[in-house]
């Protein structure tokens, strides 16, 4: 099958979160399996040009009544066969893109021009296709983003040389819909009718995902209990109503995690690989990691780590909110080392700020760090994830293959991923809770420590069993290729 993804993010090119590694590493498993995939992303500011080749002549994309101009950049994905390697095309408008920031900066979290901006980006997808003149069989949408390629399809595009092609949708996050004022409509270049037929209606406002999900032939999330708790009220951020309409064409398709990058046996950002067989150097990551912290090298006393974005998506506002939230007295009560690296909203980054001056035992890195993020990971014994929400969830996932045991909240990818410890028979891989309140957050924690001073043996066992799942893209890259096939069958049917 001929695949163009459509996104706003896909690493090593532009990243924010999951979304980024999703994106590529499925590129590189579908490739794999024989498929032919290609990448259409903004070339933001930060993308140097002089690492692309330029397509020769420009793209015009209409916009607003008029056309909008733009270059296209190329390159290949790394780590892709040479065979059969995924293109990555870069629309490259200097109003648009070429400034600081994915969605917006600090000042500016989410840019006024968004619903332009990305209009734009889905707008030249189907253009560059003409471009190149290379038709797919399938648009894959990412997120809101992406979410009016498939409403472009269905209500604009599907004819002569796109008459046989579907779209998929997925949703990776559903807390952020791209909901903006109706005037931003215009821009888009679409008629008035299908702002209803198509289900951009919001209230007063206008919503890309919501249409998305109303015109994508098929659509999914990325685990399965999260596919189920979106269609309830408490987790469906009021379009449970529209994806119950879809449930007949929605799932849940399981992430997997890119073993290039993320394996203790073959990372180079870690003092010495490690394995199940020989866990030596895992124990040279935890001293590395204490070193890195100015943490007195003890190491006898649990590390928790955590990776995150700083959003209330993320629990952090039961961990560090008012009054140090549970982390505090985690901190203050327990023997053990707290390690924090991420970056987000203001008050939490001060709050965060402010424990690291009080608690000895609590060290933070506030900033995006790559390098870090593979010591933490590798260098814990404990991974804390305490979310409100959570679509997927890579780093669980890093942390069971990094025998780094995951403290998770009882929600979507992460319920789906990590089995809870029962400490009768020392089965499991993590520690699981249920409720989101600091009280459940220090309970859970003191558990894992305790079972770390009294069970070593079941600790030490359910490293290994975490270290011995599979979480590759190949498995996941099959459900998207069949999903792939339902969502042609739908079209092409007689
Ligand atoms: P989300 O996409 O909701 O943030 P995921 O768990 O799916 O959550 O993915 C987060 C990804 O971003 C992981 O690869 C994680 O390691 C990375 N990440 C998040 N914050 C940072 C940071 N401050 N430094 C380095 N990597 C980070
Ligand atoms: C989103 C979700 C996260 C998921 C990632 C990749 O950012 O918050 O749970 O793992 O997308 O699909």
């Amino acid at each position: 099958m001929k695949i163009l993804m459509a996104a706003s993010e896909a690493v090593p090119f532009a990243k924010t979160g999951g979304l980024a590694d999703a994106v590529s590493a499925l590129s590189l498993a579908l490739v794999k399996l024989g498929h032919e995939v290609k990448i259409v992303l903004p070339r933001y500011y930060s993308i140097d040009r002089g690492n692309l080749r330029q397509l020769e002549g420009p793209l015009g994309v209409p916009m607003g009544g008029g056309e909008e101009w733009c270059a296209v950049y190329t390159t290949v994905l790394p780590g892709s066969p040479k065979k059969n390697p995924v293109a990555v095309y870069f629309v490259d408008h200097e109003n648009f893109f070429g400034r600081d920031g994915i969605y917006g900066v600090p000042w500016e979290p989410d840019y006024l021009d968004n619903p332009r901006r990305f209009g734009f980006l889905s707008r030249a997808a189907f253009q560059l296709c003409r471009k190149l003149d290379w038709y797919p069989d399938i648009l894959h949408a990412h997120d809101w983003p992406a979410a009016l390629v498939p409403v472009l399809l269905k209500f604009a595009e599907r004819s002569g040389e796109f008459s046989q092609t579907a779209s998929v949708l997925t949703i990776h996050n559903l807390g952020y819909q791209g909901i903006y004022g109706k005037e931003n409509y215009g821009c888009l270049n679409l008629w008035w009718d299908t702002f209803y037929k198509a289900g951009f209606e919001d209230g007063n406002m206008m919503n890309f995902l919501k249409a998305g999900i109303y015109s994508a032939d098929k659509l999914n999330t990325v685990s399965p209990n999260y596919a189920r708790e979106t269609l309830t009220q408490a987790h469906g951020f009021r379009l449970d109503g529209v994806l119950r309409c879809r449930s007949a064409d929605y799932c849940g398709i399981l992430n997997g995690i890119d073993g290039r990058v993320w394996n203790p046996k073959t990372d180079t950002l870690i003092p010495q690989p490690y394995s199940a067989k020989d866990m030596t150097g895992k124990a040279k990551a935890k001293e590395a990691l204490q070193r890195a912290f100015n943490l007195p090298g003890n190491p006898g006393v649990p590390v928790v780590g955590m990776v995150t974005r700083l959003t209330e998506q993320k629990g952090v506002g039961e961990l560090f909110g008012p009054a140090y939230g549970s982390a505090w007295s985690i901190c203050r009560d327990m023997n053990l080392q707290f390690v924090l690296l991420g970056s987000g909203e203001p008050w939490c980054e001060q709050e965060i700020r402010s424990l690291s001056s009080r608690l000895s035992n609590f060290k933070a890195r506030i900033g995006y760090s790559e390098e870090l993020s593979h010591l933490i990971e590798a260098g814990s014994d404990f991974f804390l994830m305490p979310s409100r929400y959570e679509p997927c969830g890579l780093n669980q996932m890093y942390s069971l293959t990094y025998g780094t045991l995951p403290i998770v909240r009882n929600t979507g990818g992460l319920a789906d991923t990590v089995e809870n410890y029962n400490q009768d028979t020392g089965s499991g891989t993590g520690f699981i809770f249920d409720d989101l309140t600091p009280q459940a957050i220090y309970n859970t924690l003191g558990w894992a420590v305790w079972a770390y001073y009294n069970r070593r043996e079941h600790i030490e066992a359910m490293r290994i069993r975490g270290m011995e799942q599979n979480f590759s893209w190949e498995k996941s890259a099959r459900e998207y290729a069949d999903l792939y096939a339902s969502a042609l069958d739908l079209i092409r049917r007689p």
